[in-house]
């Protein structure tokens, strides 16, 4: 670090030369805010991404399936607690940004407030939907804030399980009866255009790429991850011998890339803006969740202040 640098000319000088910027380092008000908004609206992605999968655990047809499901949702957990933890660095209490949460002031990932309606669904969830969250999440183990990149290294391993497993269960339906087939098409015919809403709007519409980009928080645009994860996927749906549901989808020899459709714009924003199917109950889940958890978290506190006053 050269003697006499401000701090502005220290965080340049980090986002420039690729090193990362930590906790302790200054940093400009809107790359906090920017990073805070983003961090807390992915660790709420993890705990609602709960709801539609643990939905199944009762249900699952085996106690294989079951058993895997179950540490599944359970990693997710893990995930929301590491990031809410990342946003803590910047100086946000947990509290406040769970009741951010439950007043819907923030938001998190759409694809959530889907239904999970066959047990396709949860195949169809692990194969397209943490498939497009590895897709999203591999470039942010270089994002430039430290404590967010490195939480992400961790993550992106257990998404790519959860991808796999996702995908071996699609796989099990497509060599299964007619019947299981069909209802591996049909998960795919549901989530297809969701999973690639995650990716966001348009470069051209997104409104804060470019700030982030220039950061070095987000490393590659919506619309390229988008086409990395078609290109990904394709092929892994012509294995599994299923039809993705886009009429416009073909290969480009020119471009080097898949071609598809557009998405239904007004249905993403709709989604977005809380009016999902699933919106509603996912929201008042949670939040029944907290108040009835509120205990837990009382006797938790009350433990930690015993033995901090019998350590003393
Ligand atoms: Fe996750
Ligand atoms: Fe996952």
């Amino acid at each position: 670090m050269g003697i006499g640098m401000t701090g502005q000319e220290r965080f340049e000088q980090l986002i420039a030369s690729d090193e990362k910027v930590e906790p302790t380092d200054w940093m400009p008000e809107g790359y906090r805010k920017t990073l805070i908004r983003q961090i807390a609206q992915h660790a709420h992605s993890e705990i609602i991404g709960m709801q539609p999968e643990g939905n199944w655990i009762t249900r699952a047809p085996t106690l294989r399936r079951k058993a895997i499901l179950m540490a599944k949702v359970q990693d997710e957990a893990g995930h929301g607690l590491y990031l809410y933890s990342a946003a803590e660095t910047l100086g946000v209490g947990r509290d406040e940004l769970v009741e951010h949460l439950h007043s819907g002031r923030h938001k998190y990932s759409s694809i959530f407030n889907y239904p999970t309606l066959t047990w396709a669904d949860i195949g169809a969830i692990g194969w397209l939907v943490d498939g497009a969250a590895i897709t999203n999440q591999v470039m942010l183990t270089r994002c430039s804030y430290g404590p967010y990149a490195r939480a992400m290294v961790r993550i992106c391993r257990e998404e790519s399980f959860h991808q796999r497993q996702g995908f071996e269960i699609m796989l099990t339906l497509c060599r299964g009866t007619p019947e299981q087939k069909q209802m591996a098409q049909d998960a795919l015919n549901r989530w297809w255009w969701p999973a690639l809403m995650m990716f966001g709007p348009h470069d051209t519409d997104s409104t804060h790429t470019q700030q982030s980009m220039a950061w070095k928080i987000k490393r590659v645009s919506n619309d390229d991850l988008r086409q990395q994860f078609v290109d990904m996927t394709v092929p892994q749906a012509e294995y599994l011998g299923l039809t993705i549901p886009d009429p416009e989808l073909k290969w480009n020899p020119e471009r080097g890339h898949y071609d598809f459709g557009e998405i239904d714009w007004d249905e993403f924003w709709r989604v977005v803006k809380g009016f999902g199917p699933e919106s509603r109950d996912r929201l008042a889940h949670k939040v029944r969740a907290w108040e009835e958890g509120a205990w837990v978290r009382e006797a938790a506190a009350a433990y930690a202040a015993k033995h901090r006053k019998e350590a003393a």
